[in-house]
C-alpha cells in the first residue's frame, strides 16, 4: 500500500515560498496502476520525487508498505529507495559505456547479494531484447533504450514503479509498444505502477486516472 496524506511541498523563492503541492492525498493498494496527468509545471515530477523518497515533503506523510522512508536514517533511506522504488524517466538515462545487461544490473551494484544476473536476463527477455544483451545503448533505437530502462527499474523487484512521461520522447507507435510492455510487466510483477503522462492513450490504459490540479489529485 502506498499512502500520501496531506502532502504540502513548497520551494523557497526570493518572493517567498512557492506552494506546489497543497494538501495532496493518495492511497493505492499493492498491485494497482494509476496515471497522473496535469499541465506542465503543475507539480507531477515534484510529487514523484516525494513518492519515490527522493525528496521529503514540506509537511504531510507518505508511506510505502507501512513505512515512512523520511523517518529513516540517510543510509537506510538510500537502500529503501534502491530496493523498493523503480524509476523510469522520459530520458532513458542509460550509461553509454555499459551494455544492456550491465545497465539493467546497475541498481544491484549497491543491493544485498542475490541472483540479480538471472533476474536481469529474464527481464531483458521480457522486454524483448534477449538478442541485445551485450549491445551498447548507442546501438539501440529510442524505444529499445526505454525498454532497457524499464527492465532496469524492475531488476530489484520494487514495490513501487514511478514513470515520469515514459513515452514522452517516443513516436506514437513506439509509445504504444512501450505502453503495452509496461502494462504487461505490471500484470506479471506485483507492484504499484504510477504513470505521469501527457498522453491520453497512456493515461486511459490504467484503471485509476488522476489529474494534478491546484496541488491536489482529482480523479478523472
Ligand atoms: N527545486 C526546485 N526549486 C524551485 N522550484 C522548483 C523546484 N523544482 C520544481 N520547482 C517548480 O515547481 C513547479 C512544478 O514543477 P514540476 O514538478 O517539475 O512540474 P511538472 O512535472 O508537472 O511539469 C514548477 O513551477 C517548477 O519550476
Ligand atoms: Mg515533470
Amino acid at each position: 500500500m502506498l499512502t500520501a496524506s496531506d502532502i504540502v511541498k513548497e520551494f523557497p523563492t526570493p518572493a517567498g515560498a512557492l506552494r506546489i503541492l497543497n494538501g495532496l492525498n493518495l492511497k493505492l493498494p499493492t498491485g494497482e496502476a494509476a496515471s497522473i496527468m496535469g499541465p506542465s509545471g503543475s507539480g507531477k515530477s515534484t510529487l514523484l520525487s516525494i513518492l519515490g523518497a527522493l525528496e521529503p515533503p514540506t509537511s504531510g506523510t507518505m508511506t510505502l508498505d507501512g513505512e515512512n522512508p523520511f523517518h529513516l536514517h540517510p543510509d537506510q533511506l538510500a537502500s529503501f529507495r534502491n530496493q523498493k522504488v523503480g524509476f523510469v524517466f522520459q530520458d532513458h538515462c542509460l550509461l553509454p559505456q555499459c551494455t544492456v545487461l550491465e545497465n539493467v544490473l546497475i541498481p544491484s551494484l549497491v543491493a544485498p547479494r542475490g541472483d540479480h544476473r538471472k533476474r536481469a536476463r529474464e527481464l531483458v527477455e521480457q522486454v524483448g531484447l534477449a538478442d541485445r544483451l551485450h549491445h551498447l545503448p548507442s546501438q539501440l533505437s529510442g524505444g529499445e533504450k526505454q525498454r532497457v530502462a524499464i527492465a532496469r527499474a524492475l531488476v530489484l523487484s520494487p514495490h513501487l514503479v514511478l514513470c515520469d512521461e515514459p513515452t514522452g520522447n517516443l513516436d506514437r507507435r513506439t509509445a504504444e509498444t512501450v505502453t503495452r510492455l509496461l502494462l504487461d510487466l505490471h500484470a506479471r510483477h506485483h507492484m504499484i505502477l504510477i504513470l505521469v503522462t501527457h498522453s491520453e492513450v497512456l493515461a486511459q490504459s490504467v484503471p485509476i486516472r488522476y489529474e494534478l490540479a491546484e496541488g491536489r489529485l482529482v480523479e478523472r
